[in-house]
């Protein structure tokens, strides 16, 4: 019943914030989060809080040449270092990617952020583990011109993280325009290791995103997107498209994350090399593991390192290789009739406007309203939008062929240290399942569906709700299991009515007979705020099972490396998947959700409470 009004609500509250409703300027929303405000945001310093390091950081919108032509309206961030060490903050020259946040474990730190755009911002320290007021909650969203201020220890691991929007309903939007950053923290023990170093360390964020014909940004979350999530036609490695580099003939680290919105890549050398993974969200491995391809989900950082000491003089790609049977039956059916949009509008068209707040321009979906041509402005009018059929219909395909980098082989390395891959790399303590305070009853993170829009254990997102199963006591560790909810039509029933009406038919007539749960089952990268977990099964979808295909799991499954600390993790469709995580340390709110950015900005996210 609450539930039902819940619904209800949110979609009054889309109707009234039209487009974006980035700024304040949505009557709606400064109502809903005072209604919830929670807890106490930081405004201020705190006195007795004694920073090693103090960052300024500052977003803003700005311009990036990215494409010959006219340059790029972005939304980017900026930093400066106002106190102690000055290689903390290190700026990338040439791209809107934020500058690197370089820690050390047990360091304090303080960032002061300074919103300068006209919209609604806050920013999560993706992986990091710190206190619920330095998480980057969306119910301590700043308004412009405001600040926040961020306090916490460096507790993680040596290892590669991110900064990006936490902003209710908007993260993908402003992720996309350009507001996401590296974090690299460092200890001792890492220090040890004798991996590439310097130049040999290399950052590769990929992203994927769509320009105009003047080469500015393109984005939609109505329709398609709403369920698929962004998809673009062009892939860019830090920030730049077709992303070429001259590498020396010796080994390299590179720190793979991908920050895109939605896209899932299938990593492979050109030249057939396989590929060996030293280290994953938390850091490095215990010892480097090689698999033919790697599967690399939104959110997810990869460590790898390759050794170009036999390519002498030679191109080699790093591509992302075709597979299949991820996504939902509706789309492996686009591709496979080669892309023709007139299906798939038919079948996700209706009713699917309510899970994006574009949606909201007084059309309720449907092939009429998203193939119109009207205008809808991104952040403060700096991003377009060809309307979500349009969009979707330029994209790279999700499971295509294509190739993400190029390095040619034509430097002389400058030193020849750590050249060779170490057979062991750094200890890493393993969590079992005699840790967990609940070992015979995982606690649920149930996939599921109401209608089109996806749902954590049953719930959309509410800024301070958690259910008793999504309550913990700190300082206990949980053995929680990530599945595929079944039967749909259960739950459509519950609040199917007027417009949906029409288009549940019509998907069943081209589902022939499938459950909405089958019509939508598809892979979601699910990521847990708070500490790391670690993964201790998964368990693939039944062959001939409601969910997922069995041929499109070979395509993907030796690309999965459960192997060290994770925060996120792809949960590919009708896969179980076990895990065991510790609530330590912090009490509050801690949120969890898909990072595919459409599907969290369509509430796939709910909160831990951790008391
Ligand atoms: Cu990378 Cu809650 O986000
Ligand atoms: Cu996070
Ligand atoms: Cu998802």
């Amino acid at each position: 019943m609450s539930e039902k009004i819940d619904l209800k609500r949110r979609r009054l509250l889309q109707a009234a914030s039209a487009g974006m409703a980035l700024a304040a300027a949505g009557p709606a929303f400064p109502i809903i989060l005072k209604r919830q405000s929670f807890g106490r945001p930081k405004r201020e310093a705190t006195a007795t809080f004694f920073p090693d390091v103090e960052i300024e950081l500052v977003a803003a919108p700005g311009k990036v040449q990215i494409l010959p032509g006219p340059a790029t309206r972005v939304w980017r961030y900026t930093a400066r270092v106002v106190k102690g060490d000055p290689d903390a903050v290190i700026p990338i020259p040439d791209t809107y990617l934020g500058p690197i946040l370089k820690f050390r474990k047990g360091q304090r730190v303080r960032i002061t952020l300074h919103n300068r755009l006209p919209a609604k911002f806050i920013t999560h320290w993706h992986g990091m583990h710190v206190p619920f007021e330095a998480d980057g909650h969306p119910s301590y969203a700043i308004d412009p011109e405001e600040t926040y201020v961020y306090e916490f220890t460096v507790e993680n691991r040596a290892g590669t993280y991110w900064y990006h929007p936490h902003t209710n309903m908007v993260t993908g939007a402003q992720a996309y325009s350009g507001l996401a950053g590296l974090i690299l923290v460092e200890d001792d023990e890492e220090n040890e290791v004798p991996l590439p170093r310097g130049e040999y360390d290399l950052p590769l964020v990929l992203q994927d995103r769509t320009f105009d014909e003047t080469n500015q940004l393109l984005y939609d979350r109505r329709g398609p997107i709403a369920m698929l999530g962004f998809l673009g036609e062009k892939i860019l490695v830090n920030g730049h498209p077709d992303f070429t580099l001259n590498v020396a003939s010796r080994s390299y680290r590179f720190r793979v994350l991908n920050g895109s919105n939605s896209r899932i890549y299938k990593l492979a050398w050109s030249d057939g090399d396989s590929i060996t993974v030293i280290g994953t969200d938390g850091g490095l491995l215990e010892r480097p593991v090689t698999r033919p391809y790697l599967m690399i989900g939104p959110g997810e950082r990869y460590e790898l390192w390759r050794d170009f000491s036999k390519s002498k003089g030679k191109e080699v790609r790093l591509e992302s290789q075709e597979y299949h049977g991820i996504m939902p039956p509706l789309y492996e059916r686009f591709r496979r009739s080669g892309g023709s949009m007139m299906g798939m509008g038919g079948m996700m068209g209706g009713g699917m406007g309510r899970g994006g707040r574009m949606g909201s321009m007084g059309q309720r979906g449907g092939m009429g309203g998203m193939m119109g041509t009207q205008t809808i402005s991104g952040p403060e009018g700096m991003m377009g939008t060809i309307g979500p059929m349009m969009l979707m219909a330029r994209h790279i395909p999700q499971g295509s062929h294509f190739t993400i980098a190029r390095f040619r082989v034509t430097e002389k390395p400058r030193t020849l240290d750590n050249q060779e891959l170490p057979a062991k790399l750094r200890p890493l303590p393993q969590l079992s399942l005699d840790d967990v305070v609940n070992p015979d009853k995982p606690r649920p993170i149930a996939i599921g569906n109401h209608g089109r829009q996806f749902t954590l254990n049953g719930q959309a997102f509410s800024m301070t709700g958690a259910l008793p199963i999504e309550t913990f006591p700190v300082n206990t560790i949980h053995l929680m299991e990530i599945f595929h909810e079944h039967g749909g039509m259960e739950m459509e029933g519950e609040h199917g009515g007027e417009s949906e009406h029409g288009s549940r038919q019509s998907m069943q007539g081209m589902g022939g007979g499938m459950s909405m749960a089958m019509m939508m089952a598809m892979v979601h990268p699910i990521h847990l705020h708070g500490h790391y977990f670690q993964i201790v099964r998964r368990t693939p979808p039944e062959a001939g099972g409601m969910h997922g295909s069995s041929e499109g799991y070979e395509t993907v499954k030796d690309g999965l490396v459960d192997e060290g600390y994770q925060d996120t993790v792809l949960a590919m469709a009708g896969e179980r998947i076990q895990l065991i995580k510790p609530f330590d340390k912090y009490k509050g709110l801690f949120l969890y959700h898909c990072h595919n950015l459409e599907h969290e900005d369509g509430e796939m996210m709910r909160n831990f409470k951790v008391v």
